[in-house]
């Protein structure tokens, strides 16, 4: 499937919901954290994917701020996998050129993830292949909260004037001021909501909504979805007529 990818129409930027660990666990009558373990797999299959087909960045909903009010026992699972997993895939993801980022209140994490993402994030640096944006403890409305915030705080101090605020200022005070926007948007497990998910970047994505749950998501479901975002005609507002050279 992966010859059919045309590589002049790749998006960028892909940014995937992972969802529906605790729904496959639980089909499987097992606990939710096993439908978390097994996620992982789908990690390494995508950013391998990813990496093949030449996307240069992918954003990972890892955990919302509202996944704080889950169950005490699942956040701690989810943290030490978070954890276990960086250690273990790191030297993977730096051979491989690989660049991690993070984006979210990383502040509010357990001190040993903040320490192994830090590192991580040291190590990779100067990569130049796929930069690998992990969303932690991320929300839109926190996000753009903060923007407001700070292009608030410049306009008092007369940094900036009002009419100086644009898309291009707003961008630059989001957390992924140094990315280019996702064009495309994937949710697995069949939930059609966006989940407090860069509601600003996404403003023009393409959105691709798929009843696989994410423990079941490979390779070969990600090139489905690249080549369904192949097939689709972009019109940022105009008709399709203006889009095709006459
Ligand atoms: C996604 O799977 C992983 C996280 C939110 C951390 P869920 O845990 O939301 O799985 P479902 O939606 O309950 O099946
Ligand atoms: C969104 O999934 C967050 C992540 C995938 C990390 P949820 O499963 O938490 O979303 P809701 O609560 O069903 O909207
Ligand atoms: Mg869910």
């Amino acid at each position: 499937m992966i010859d059919l990818i045309q590589k002049e129409k790749l998006p960028r930027h892909i940014a995937i919901i992972m969802d529906g660990n605790g729904r496959w666990a639980k089909e499987r009558n097992q606990n939710r954290l096993f439908g978390h373990q097994q996620g992982v797999l789908s990690v390494q299959e995508v950013v391998e994917g990813c990496a093949e087909v030449g996307i240069e960045y992918l954003t990972l909903y890892a955990f919302s701020t509202e996944n704080w009010k889950r169950p005490q026992a699942e956040v701690n699972g989810l943290m030490e996998l978070l954890v276990s997993t960086l250690q273990s895939e790191i030297e993977k993801l730096h051979e491989n050129n690989i660049r991690l980022d993070v984006i979210g209140d990383i502040e509010s994490l357990p001190a040993i993830c903040i320490k192994q993402l830090d590192a991580a994030k040291e190590l990779t640096k100067n990569n130049t292949g796929l930069t690998l944006v992990l969303a932690l403890s991320y929300s839109a409305k926190w996000e753009i909260i903060n923007a407001i915030k700070e292009i608030a705080r410049d306009t008092k101090e007369g940094k900036i004037k009002e009419e100086d605020i644009n898309d291009d200022l707003i961008n630059q005070h989001l957390s992924t001021s140094h990315i280019p926007n996702p064009e495309f948007m994937i949710r697995t497990s069949g939930e059609h909501r966006i989940s407090n998910f860069l509601l600003y970047q996404l403003a023009y994505a393409e959105l691709y909504f798929t009843n696989t749950h994410w423990p079941d998501f490979r390779k070969e479901n990600l090139f489905e979805a690249i080549l369904n975002y192949q097939n689709r005609e972009r019109r940022f507002g105009q008709i399709s007529e203006q889009l095709k050279p006459a």
